[in-house]
């Protein structure tokens, strides 16, 4: 259960009743602090206010409401107007001792919902932004599914424009020498890129075949599109290894590139100008908006076509939200691209949205994020200044973590030893990124990431591996057993609460789509686990049978959660470490 919303729905009620306008909101949160109860209701001032009323008096009218018998122990009203909420800790722990493996999670009214996601280009090596954009996405995506939504997958990768006709021109003389080419030398994708674009602009003769097979390629010639579609495959090949490797859902039937769109994009300008939105200005097809200005405060044009017929990116984003609309049906698009791209989605939206495109009640939504710094505070680069391949930094990762679990995992058989690093170094990588606020830069730094304490993947992992020794230690197997939550002590009851609040945490998330709140979750509940077990034995003699199924009960809800938790942002867990 949505704790933190059936508390509001409950004082949303006694407002009402109370006198408080239809719909007004309860405004529950958990307090900040232990002395202020466990939630707190703020909505009654802003009523109090606009009724003319004491707040404090208003407040008491609305506890004598509130129909919270046997949920609550206490409400009471605090400073202007608070209703601070001290719940019944017999409630919840009845709450958690009917728990499955959703640890408490609801589904949801099932929504369409497409994503999408990281976006690499073909015949471009992934770079850091595309690693951000996959992790971060794929984790919504996880979220999303496991509440019951149907998510489409989308994968937009640039795997169209002119750039095609030098890779093509490229790979054919590569091709002549070598057949075989696309199985051996292709693996440095950059330096493909590259060679293409040094012998483009400095051999007249192979610039002018490439330009002839851009419009080949456009044309439908097989020759080229069998050409195209090598290139797509060698990259996407690449890329799902990384994919693979980094535990991200992403296939590839998920691949719905920007050439998926080409048919539809003569029909969208028509549509546009019909329309009346588009017009021809200085040879080109362009849509002049009001909401967008440029730095002399003129209203800014957005080109669609450009003079030579050739189209855009903001056209093919408009073609692919329609396509989304009219073939996937999706109420929501989750659009995981960084911060630098958000005023073209701004224009392609605010384009569909005054064309009518798309109906109002579709959400299209930018959940940007800010770029991954090196130590230095500046764009992470390799110490040459070249991009970081993907593959590099995961080998790194590995290496590092083996280094770590060699020295401290002395115990463990060498096998056991290989899925600990397994799981540690993909998750420090993964963690490092979903546990910041998305939307700022982040600093990456190696050192952080695979330490054992603070907000990371290893401390999560290492806290549940606690749980399970608790179970070893106790020779009971954990997922057979079953007990009754009974709560006594402090640390039960803070721990108990924290578990309750899986669900609300996991909708938040579904909702604005940051998985770093799940991540700060995660990381309060094993420091709530910690504190429990020190205060609390479990395994220790002279401790009553009772007691001790209710503290494996709750140690059990705490492995499930962190189980559950770290599934969900694509992170391993492992029984001993
Ligand atoms: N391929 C693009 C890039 O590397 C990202 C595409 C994002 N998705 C979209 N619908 N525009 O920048």
């Amino acid at each position: 259960m949505n704790l933190r919303n059936f508390l509001d729905q409950s004082f949303s009620k006694a407002l009402v009743a109370a006198g408080a306008p239809e719909g007004t909101s309860g405004m529950v949160r958990p307090s900040a602090k232990a002395n202020f109860g466990d939630y707190q209701s703020n909505g009654v001032m802003p009523v109090a206010k606009k009724l003319g009323m004491n707040p404090r008096d208003f407040a008491q009218k609305v506890i004598d409401q509130v129909e919270l018998d046997g949920i609550a122990d206490k409400l009471e009203i605090a400073g202007p107007g608070f209703i601070n909420i001290t719940l019944n800790p017999q409630w919840v722990a009845e709450q958690l001792s009917a728990f499955d493996d959703r640890c408490g999670a609801e589904k949801q009214n099932p929504q369409t919902i497409a994503v999408d996601y990281s976006a690499p280009n073909v015949a471009k090596e992934m770079h850091v932004g595309h690693l951000r954009s996959t992790i971060i996405g794929d984790a919504v995506v996880r979220v999303l599914e496991f509440l019951g939504h149907k998510v489409v997958r989308c994968n937009h990768i640039g795997d169209w424009g002119t750039q095609f006709g030098m890779l093509i021109a490229h790979l054919e003389e590569l091709m002549r020498d070598n057949p075989d080419v696309m199985q051996s030398e292709l693996s440095d994708l950059e330096e493909f890129y590259r060679e293409s674009k040094q012998k483009y602009d400095s051999d007249e003769a192979f610039a002018l075949r490439a330009r002839g097979y851009v419009v080949k390629l456009q044309g439908g010639d097989p020759w080229c599109n069998d050409m195209w579609r090598k290139l797509v495959d060698v990259t996407m090949d690449q890329n799902q290894k990384t994919y693979d490797r980094l535990n991200v859902t992403l296939s590839k039937d998920n691949t719905m590139g920007e050439s998926m769109y080409n048919d539809m994009l003569p029909g969208v300008v028509e549509e546009l100008k019909a329309k009346g939105l588009a017009e021809e200005s200085e040879g080109a097809m362009v849509v002049f908006l009001d909401e967008f200005k440029n730095k002399d405060g003129e209203r800014m044009g957005v080109i669609i076509q450009k003079k030579d017929g050739g189209f855009l990116y903001t056209t093919t984003d408009i073609a692919c939200a329609k396509y989304r609309h009219e073939q996937l049906n999706a109420d929501r698009v989750l659009y995981f691209i960084d911060s630098r791209q958000a005023q073209h989605l701004q224009q392609a939206w605010t384009i569909l949205r005054k064309a009518e495109v798309i109906p109002e009640a579709m959400s299209l939504e930018h959940h940007a994020f800010g770029m991954m710094l090196g130590k230095d505070g500046r764009p992470f680069k390799t110490r040459s200044g070249g991009v970081v391949k993907l593959s590099d930094l995961l080998d790194e990762s590995k290496e590092r973590a083996a280094a770590l679990i060699e020295e401290k995992s002395t115990e463990l058989t060498e096998e056991q030893k290989q899925a600990v690093i397994d799981a540690v170094s993909i998750g420090a990588v993964k963690y490092a990124d979903l546990s910041k606020n998305r939307t700022t830069d982040y600093i990456f730094e190696w050192d952080n990431m695979l330490s054992f304490e603070g907000n990371t993947a290893p401390y999560l992992q290492y806290a549940y591996t606690r749980v399970a020794s608790v179970f070893r230690k106790a020779e009971v197997d954990m997922t057979s057993f079953e007990g009754e939550v009974a709560i006594s002590e402090a640390a039960e009851r803070t721990l108990a609460i924290k578990l309750m609040q899986f669900s609300e945490i996991v909708d938040s998330v579904a909702k604005e789509g940051t998985p770093h709140v799940l991540c700060s979750y995660l990381y309060e509940l094993s420091g709530n686990f910690m504190t429990f077990y020190e205060a609390c034995p479990i395994n220790k003699d002279g401790v009553a049978e009772d007691v001790r199924a209710s503290r494996l009960a709750l140690s059990k809800l705490v492995a499930n959660t962190l189980k559950t938790g770290l599934d969900l942002l694509g992170i391993k867990v492992v029984d001993r470490m």
